[in-house]
């Protein structure tokens, strides 16, 4: 069924002047801070099951749905959203999603998104040099150089790394599947993309151990060397230890540095989860949080979280490039015709066979925006996090457990785990505000991520006003 693009123009117009407002009236606050609603209203709202079975849309129709598909949608660019690691897309970006959606160039292979392969080149290679190593020549020599490939999300990007980890230490696994020794060292609080890992590849969650941790579940880089011998007397072998940058629940860094030099020490593969924190390496007042980084044998880093790109692009990075290839011993010959100077096939590297156009929304901004005003945006939510943070230990009532690394913190009001859950959900649910909870310590905190350039003082005095009156409400038994 193929129409005149141009008789779906005035469509594409309409569309993006509904955004437009939608989005304007979203900045101003003018609109509920959450589009959440129950499922069944949801379902009635948008009538969806209709529309699937009789088709037939028309650009009066569309506009309606349009509406109403915003107003049930997560409210990004609201300031009183300020809830889960989800960049509020910049627009050079989100164009760059309308360009793909035409031109649905499936990348893996050269040939089918040359453009597109070109810039995943491009890319990658920026970010192998922002994390202090060498990027891949176009005409690869005999010289070590950094790579890595551009994934569907930071947990395929875990799981590519640790593919590659597996492949260091025993690479006869992906024939005769994974040997029954391997242990990975991992952070008490790692995300929980990184037991799903270590399962996909064949070690067994339990192979994932935790490392002692020091306050908040920050790695004692003291217990690392201890940690691997101990794994060694037992005649098991450390496949990888990994460290945060940060851990999604606290927004606290492990020792990069010093986990990195016991790991070089003991030829242990040094796997860095940077997949929220790995975007401080744009600014010089945020980088030495993630200090040592260079060190890793592999880093993953999202830039639909800092980098104000809609999801997904992430990265799976190498300081040694052949790792990359190594992790996937399986040539597919249809597709693979090797390494070649005049095209770049990122399929030998990933999961995925067909993949999306991912460098081009990451280009978009680095090419409006530039390196430097992202940079200044993530140290303005940092700083703006400590801030935030000050501001609620002033309040009486409140508790906040540690001062803020990067734009997460987190806090609690009064001493009750299931009333930090209700405040949480009664606000949403009312379209006050969106803030997420995360369980740390043994206690339920009320979390926030502060991705919106637009959140201010004035919203979080706001925040803190609604938390309490919530919180009354709900003693007073009122939904
Ligand atoms: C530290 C960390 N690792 C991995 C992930 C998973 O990344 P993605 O959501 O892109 O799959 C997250 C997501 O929040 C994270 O914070």
């Amino acid at each position: 069924m193929t129409q005149d693009i141009q008789d779906f123009e005035p469509v594409f117009n309409d569309a993006v002047a509904r955004i437009t407002a939608h989005i304007s009236g979203q900045q101003r606050a003018e609109t509920p801070a959450s589009g959440y609603a129950p499922l069944r209203d949801i379902l009635k709202s948008l009538d969806a099951q209709r529309w699937i079975r009789d088709g037939g849309m028309d650009r009066a129709q569309f506009s309606g749905f349009l509406e109403n598909y915003l107003k049930h949608s997560v409210q990004l660019h609201h300031p009183m959203h300020i809830a889960h690691q989800v960049a509020v897309p910049d627009y050079p970006a989100a164009l760059a999603e309308m360009i793909t959606g035409f031109m649905n160039n499936p990348m893996a292979v050269y040939e089918m998104g040359p453009s597109a392969a070109a810039l995943e080149f491009v890319i990658v290679n920026w970010m192998v040099e922002k994390i202090g190593w060498q990027p891949r020549p176009l005409k690869v020599g005999t010289a070590r150089h950094g790579g890595g490939v551009l994934t569907h999300g930071g947990s395929l990007a875990n799981l590519t790394c640790l593919l590659a980890a597996r492949a260091n230490i025993a690479p006869e696994a992906w024939r005769e599947g994974a040997p029954h020794d391997l242990v990975v060292l991992a952070p008490p609080l790692s995300h929980y993309s990184v037991e799903r890992a270590v399962a996909i590849l064949g070690l067994g969650a339990d192979a994932v151990r935790p490392l002692q941790a020091v306050a908040h579940g920050v790695v004692d880089p003291a217990g690392v060397r201890e940690a691997i011998e101990a794994v060694e007397a037992e005649g098991r072998r450390c496949m990888a230890v990994i460290a945060n940058a940060c851990t999604t629940a606290t927004g606290l860094h492990d020792p990069l540095r010093e986990i990195g030099a016991v790991c070089q020490e003991t030829s242990t593969w040094f796997h860095v989860d940077g997949c929220h924190g790995a975007s401080a390496l744009l600014d010089t007042r945020t980088a030495g949080l993630v200090d040592g980084i260079e060190l890793a044998d592999s880093v993953v880093w999202d830039a639909h979280k800092m980098l104000q790109v809609p999801a997904l692009c992430a990265a799976a990075l190498f300081r040694d490039d052949t790792h990359s290839a190594a992790a996937f011993q399986q040539a597919a010959s249809y597709l693979a015709y090797g390494e070649d100077v005049d095209s770049y096939d990122s399929l030998p590297r990933a999961v995925e066979c067909t993949k999306s156009s991912l460098a081009l929304k990451l280009f978009m901004n680095l090419a409006w925006r530039g390196e430097a005003a992202l940079g200044d945006f993530i140290h303005a939510r940092y700083t703006a996090a400590r801030e935030f943070a000050a501001q609620i230990a002033a309040r009486p009532g409140f508790e906040v457990p540690f001062e803020p690394e990067s734009n997460i913190l987190m806090f609690r009001f009064g001493d009750d785990d299931a009333l930090m859950v209700g405040i949480r959900d009664a606000m949403m649910r009312r379209g006050e505000a969106h803030i997420t909870s995360a369980e740390v310590g043994g206690k339920r905190w009320l979390r926030l991520t502060v991705m919106n350039a637009l959140t201010e003082a004035a919203h979080i005095d706001a925040l803190l006003d609604l938390i309490e009156h919530t919180a009354q409400r709900l003693a007073a038994g009122a939904a």
